[in-house]
């Protein structure tokens, strides 16, 4: 299939990018650079600089790659920033989001998958989470990707098209490669890491007050290459139905379980201490995946935290200050 992937050049994206095609797929990514990286692109796929908030650049690129499908990664991302700048999120997630939508119903593209996110699930009745659990967003980013979720239920409804929204949990994790560049960086284990590659003293732990076993928060944590997998499965099953998929491992594990992991990979004593607790932050989030399990196969190939860190911790050693900067 052609693939659009808009998004390619970040994180996500860019290892799904990978995987599509080393699949066999042909790829176009369509990425503005903000947050994305031009080297992060497989060299086999076409890049298009360009951004979504310019529905003409949209349109030129439906027009003139004619995909099978969609696969949208470019977003904002980050809960605590969407609660300070959630106008910003409004317009890039949906606004944004919803022109490629237009742009994809005018030209007859019919397959779309959404990275939808966790955060649609901030008062879980039910630990782990499956797709039965009511929706109640944590953030303006929570809920500008549950309007991009009724946003396709009506897509479909009014034009036929087929989608698959991912919710994923924690994504972490790198390929050969491909790993994880933010700037600034605000996530746990790339964090970790650079305290053991001696760029930062020590990390500071979001609280330990928490209804937990150690006190600290518990999170699932995916592998990115079993995200991207996930994603190449549900394109090619769309066909058979719409669907909606909670994406992690099954198994939770603490803050304090998290560095203490890193400090096994990395043989660095990772300085921890105690700080305030994080808005926002939930004490649990574990996902069921038993449904995309049941439907399409899907397992993780890396359920193990140890190995997921190790493949995280391979890139930052080769890639110290992330693309294009060594
Ligand atoms: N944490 C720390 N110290 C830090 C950074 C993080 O203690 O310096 C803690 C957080 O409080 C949290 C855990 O580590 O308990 C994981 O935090 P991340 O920032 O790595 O990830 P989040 O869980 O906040 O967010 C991720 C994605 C979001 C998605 C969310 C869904 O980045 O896009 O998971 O749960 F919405």
């Amino acid at each position: 299939m052609k693939i659009l992937v808009t998004g390619g050049a970040g994180y996500i994206g860019s290892i799904a990018v990978e995987k599509l095609i080393e699949a066999g797929d042909e790829v176009v990514v369509f990425d503005n650079l903000y947050q994305g990286h031009r080297e992060a692109v497989h060299p086999d796929a076409i890049f298009v600089q360009g951004d979504l908030a310019d529905k003409t650049a949209v349109d030129a690129v439906m027009r003139t790659h004619q995909p099978d499908g969609i696969m949208h990664f470019a977003s904002y991302t980050l809960v605590g920033e969407s609660v300070q700048k959630p106008f910003m999120y409004l317009r890039d997630n949906v606004v944004n989001g919803a022109n490629l939508l237009e742009s994809a119903v005018a030209h007859g593209v019919h397959r779309f998958i959404l990275s939808s996110t966790a955060n649609l699930f901030d008062d879980p009745e039910r630990m782990p989470i499956d797709e039965n659990e009511r929706i109640v967003p944590g953030s303006p980013y929570g809920e500008s990707k549950f309007i991009m979720e009724r946003l396709l239920y009506w897509m479909e409804r009014l034009y036929g098209m087929r989608y698959a929204c991912l919710r994923y949990f924690n994504a972490c994790g790198a390929t050969a490669e491909r790993g994880e560049d933010h700037d600034p960086e605000t996530h746990l284990i790339p964090l970790v890491l650079q305290v053991a590659l001696g760029q930062r003293e020590k990390i500071v732990i979001f609280g330990d007050d928490y209804n937990t076993p150690d006190g600290t928060c518990v999170r699932d944590y995916i592998h990115v290459a079993d995200l991207a997998e996930a994603h190449i499965l549900a394109m090619r099953a769309l066909d058979q139905g719409s669907r909606k998929y909670n994406l992690g491992n099954g198994r939770g594990f603490s803050v304090k379980q998290v560095i203490e992991t890193a400090r096994e990979v990395t043989g660095h004593p990772i300085p921890a201490v105690i700080g305030p607790r994080r808005p926002g932050d939930p004490d649990v989030l574990i996902a069921s995946s038993e449904t995309i399990n049941h439907d399409l196969g899907w397992q993780p190939k890396y359920p193990d935290l140890r190995a997921i860190i190790e493949t995280a911790w391979a890139w930052h050693v080769k890639h110290p200050h992330g693309y294009g900067k060594d």
